[in-house]
């Protein structure tokens, strides 16, 4: 499967080291020619004569230890590779990274790597969550980084949660569908923002406005929009949907947070594909405590919330935008109007009383329109397939325009 794919594996200090060592093996078994490259710390786990044994080839861990004296070896380990995993990476790791930091062979290499770099992070829990590492995964996004994320279970440690470096016959899968995809990879090198489920506005502590959506529409245009080698960032409302591996995850309630998220990643992205369904209205006034039930009626002013996709469509300078119209009625008239009012390229046009589609089903019914007015139907199929060829068209159409 991976025949000639030369992969550098950058090994750095943690109990999952042990792992690495499988990853190696399946990579090699797999075709990859692989070589290692340790940190102090990982020696202190598992001798760098596994690795070797493993991979063929010599294991790098000393930056002054210049085996050939024709190269400098981080520099020529840096040139040789197709990819570079680093697996597992510490939080240690992942820190120093961020801050451009070259203390020790693999860190040295990194800096001086141009090909794609994977990161899969194994550590505690907690660890995981601390802000410095959160802020530090986010620069590191930020700087074009991919990464493998944690999965969730037994951690060494005894703790449960998320942590534990991915299972190499998986990683071996992505480095697998990265490579075969890597040939058609219409949106490699993209910045892809998607937004996904509902919006919840709250009325006080108990009670909120929302509506059906379930995410499924919006986490299967990420995950489609990540498979198509996007740069991917998913800005989702409150779901109960695991997040498509790859990309990047922002949580988000109220229609103002998903405003400000989508913002904050607007300038650099390529598309956005706003699939949520964000709530219009909001309550005027959000009470502190919980409203207490009275004789007779009662009612809740509201005010509008802020049109996300408007307000991008007003800003547009290079970004192509793709809005969802969910429509109950004449679909096809006001989804057009959309398009129009709100300034975008496409709309994708959902008749939610559609009984094979709409809000939370598995698959879904629509018409993706143009800017131009090209109607393009899609018959009833999984979300999951729709979202695909839903972006396959735009990525063509949009080549063809610009
Ligand atoms: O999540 P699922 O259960 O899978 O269901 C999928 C879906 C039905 C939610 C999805 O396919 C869909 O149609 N999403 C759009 C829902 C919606 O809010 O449509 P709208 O016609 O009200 O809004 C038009 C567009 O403006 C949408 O792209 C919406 O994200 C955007 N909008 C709306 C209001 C607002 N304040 N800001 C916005 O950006």
């Amino acid at each position: 499967m991976l025949a000639d794919k030369k992969i550098l594996l950058c090994v750095t200090g943690g109990i999952a080291v042990y792992k690495a060592v499988v990853l190696v093996s399946k990579l090699s078994q797999a075709g990859a020619q692989v070589k290692v490259v340790m940190s102090r710390s990982a020696m202190q786990f598992v001798q760098p004569l596994s690795f070797q044994v493993m991979s063929r080839n010599d294991v790098y861990w000393d930056t002054f230890d210049e085996k050939e004296s024709s190269v400098i070896a981080h520099i020529d380990l840096a040139d040789w590779a197709d990819l570079i995993l680093v697996a597992p990476t510490t939080a240690n790791f992942i820190g120093k990274l961020a801050n451009g930091i070259a203390d020790d062979m693999p860190s040295t290499i990194l800096l001086a790597a141009t090909a794609p770099v994977w990161i899969a992070p194994a550590m505690n829990v907690h660890m995981y969550e601390h802000p410095a590492v959160l802020r530090n995964i986010d620069r590191l996004y930020e700087d074009g980084y991919r990464f493998i994320e944690p999965s969730e279970g037994f951690l060494a440690c005894g703790y449960v949660g998320k942590g534990r470096l991915e299972e190499p016959e998986r990683i071996v899968e992505l480095v697998d569908a990265y490579f075969n995809e890597s040939r058609d990879l219409p949106l490699a090198g993209k910045k892809v923002v998607v937004t996904a489920g509902p919006t919840l506005e709250r009325i006080d502590p108990v009670r909120y406005i929302s509506n059906f959506s379930s995410g499924k529409m919006g986490y299967a245009m990420a995950q489609a929009a990540v498979e198509m080698g996007a740069e991917t960032i998913l800005i989702s409302g409150p779901v109960s949907l695991e997040s498509p591996k790859g990309v990047k995850l922002i949580c988000i309630e109220s229609a103002a947070e998903m405003l400000d998220a989508v913002l904050d990643y607007y300038q650099d992205a390529d598309y956005v594909v706003k699939s949520a369904a964000v709530a219009d209205y909001r309550p005027m006034t959000v009470h502190d405590q919980k409203m207490k039930k009275k004789d007779g009626t009662a009612s809740i002013e509201l005010e509008r919330t802020t049109d996300i996709l408007k307000t991008l469509g007003a800003q547009k300078t290079t970004q192509r935008l793709i809005g969802f119209a969910a429509e109950t009625t004449d679909a096809l008239t006001y989804g057009k109007g959309k398009l129009e009012s709100k300034n975008l390229d496409w709309i994708i046009v959902n008749d939610v009383t559609d009984p094979n589609g709409g809000f939370g089903s598995d698959s879904n019914v629509v018409t993706l329109v143009s800017r131009d007015g090209v109607e393009h139907p899609f018959p009833a199929m999984e979300k999951k397939e729709l979202a695909k060829q839903l972006l396959k068209a735009i990525v063509q159409e949009g080549k063809r325009s610009l």
